[in-house]
């Protein structure tokens, strides 16, 4: 494990003068929080003695039941007993792994891919592979490609790692043909699906994406969370597993944690039973399709011809290609100096690429921040124009930033 040099740079970008397009936090400010709170309250008066005491290593029962409503607009419909409640899906990501995976196994992962499931897979020191993806989302040809070369290798990859809906970070989701050709070619290859999917219900048109999991229960595991629509601060997520996988996963869970949160868990169980959940849902939609919305239209106006960027329909990212011979990586002080933050590419990857690209975060950030914050960035890619054409060449990072790792705002 490795602390991200990054960190020590989001010190300085949490600073209120810099626009964060960085963080990928939800605008928890959003929820009804006298309502939270009368939530809350109701329960430590009513049901204060569970919320407060030990639970079940899977999950509280009821809130499993309760995530099978969560989870059918999806089109999964599976038995409570298929469910094991997680502290977000971050720790579902290690579970899994920790279960499935030994050092030197191969897992395939999307490019680019999340930064937090790339930090799992390395601390299990697993051999990552990255597989090509247009706006269509995974290419699987690109699957297909990978498993033929560690045919020919004579290896085998443990599992494909994929977020099909409204990816962190690209914003691409795979089409229903898609996820149909890529479980065709996993079922015939018998891989294991590892579908992470805290964005599926964050679309903004028509119904969301029927997940992997609906069209196959038995090669897929799909991970869930409670982190982006209701709120993160809980730390409540889910996996919907087959069988032989749930008890592992259950054992792997208590030893590293007894049991998840009876309180938090309860919070989110009194929280779906009581308040209008999916309307709540409807409004985080409304806000961020109105902050995807400010953002494109910024970057189209504003940014240098060269620049290439994502339109995403649901979730909170849009991915930008940076004009030819530019390195996000070398430009984020000048940038952070200009007062606006992004994250460099090459932080989704395992292996070095991504240095011409950049994630940008439209969940936080009020519209006409989001406005400026572009502006300022679209005035920083000018510059490093200019730059590279006196120089030759992107300047490297200035030597002058701060070398002291200080914990920054979340980069997830
Ligand atoms: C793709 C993806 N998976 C997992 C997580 C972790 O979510 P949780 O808060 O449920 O641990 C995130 C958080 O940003 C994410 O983007």
């Amino acid at each position: 494990m490795s602390a991200s040099v990054i960190r020590a740079l989001f010190s300085v970008a949490s600073r209120p003068e810099v626009v964060s397009l960085a963080g990928g936090m939800p605008f928890v400010q959003a929820l009804p929080l006298d309502s939270v709170a009368d939530t809350v309250h109701r329960l430590i008066r009513e049901r204060g003695a569970s919320a407060l005491q030990y639970g079940s290593g899977q999950g509280d029962p009821q809130l499993r039941e309760q995530i099978l409503e969560v989870v059918r607009p999806v089109g999964i419909s599976c038995h409570p007993d298929d469910i094991v409640v997680t502290c977000g899906s971050q720790m579902a990501l290690d579970l899994v792994t920790k279960v499935f995976c030994d050092p030197g196994d191969v897992v395939l992962v999307e490019a680019p891919s999340y930064v937090g499931a790339l930090g799992v897979f390395a601390s299990y020191q697993c051999e990552v592979r990255h597989l090509a993806m247009d706006e269509a989302g995974l290419l699987p040809h690109a699957l297909q490609g990978a498993l033929d070369t560690l045919a020919a290798e004579g290896r085998r990859a443990k599992m494909l790692y994929t977020i099909p809906s409204f990816q962190n970070p690209s914003g691409v989701t795979q089409t229903p043909e898609r996820r149909r050709e890529l479980l065709q070619i996993a079922q015939a290859a018998g891989l294991l699906v590892l579908e992470d999917d805290p964005y599926g219900l964050l679309g903004f048109t028509g119904e969301p994406p029927t997940a992997l999991r609906a069209q196959d229960a038995e090669s897929v595991i799909y991970l869930g969370s409670f982190s982006k629509t209701i709120a993160a601060g809980l730390r409540v997520g889910w996996v919907i597993a087959p069988h032989g996988v749930r008890e592992r996963l259950v054992l792997a869970a208590e030893s590293a944690v007894l049991c998840p949160s009876n309180f938090t868990q309860l919070t989110v169980s009194e929280y779906l039973a009581t308040q209008p959940w999916q309307e709540q849902i409807k409004a985080f939609v409304e806000l961020y399709r109105e902050r995807r919305d400010a953002l494109i239209q910024a970057l189209q106006a504003t940014m240098p011809v060269g620049t290439s960027w994502t339109v995403p329909q649901g979730g909170f990212y849009s991915w930008v290609t940076l004009p030819d011979g530019l390195d996000a990586t070398a430009m984020l002080p000048r940038a952070i100096a200009g007062r606006v933050a992004y994250v460099p590419g090459t932080g989704f990857f395992a292996d070095g690429q991504g240095s011409q690209q950049l994630r940008l975060s439209y969940c936080y950030p009020e519209p006409d921040r989001i406005t400026e914050g572009v502006r300022r960035l679209a005035g920083v890619v000018e510059e490093e124009l200019a730059l590279q054409a006196t120089f030759g060449t992107s300047l490297p990072t200035d030597p002058g930033l701060p070398a002291t790792a200080v914990p920054g705002p979340e980069i997830s």
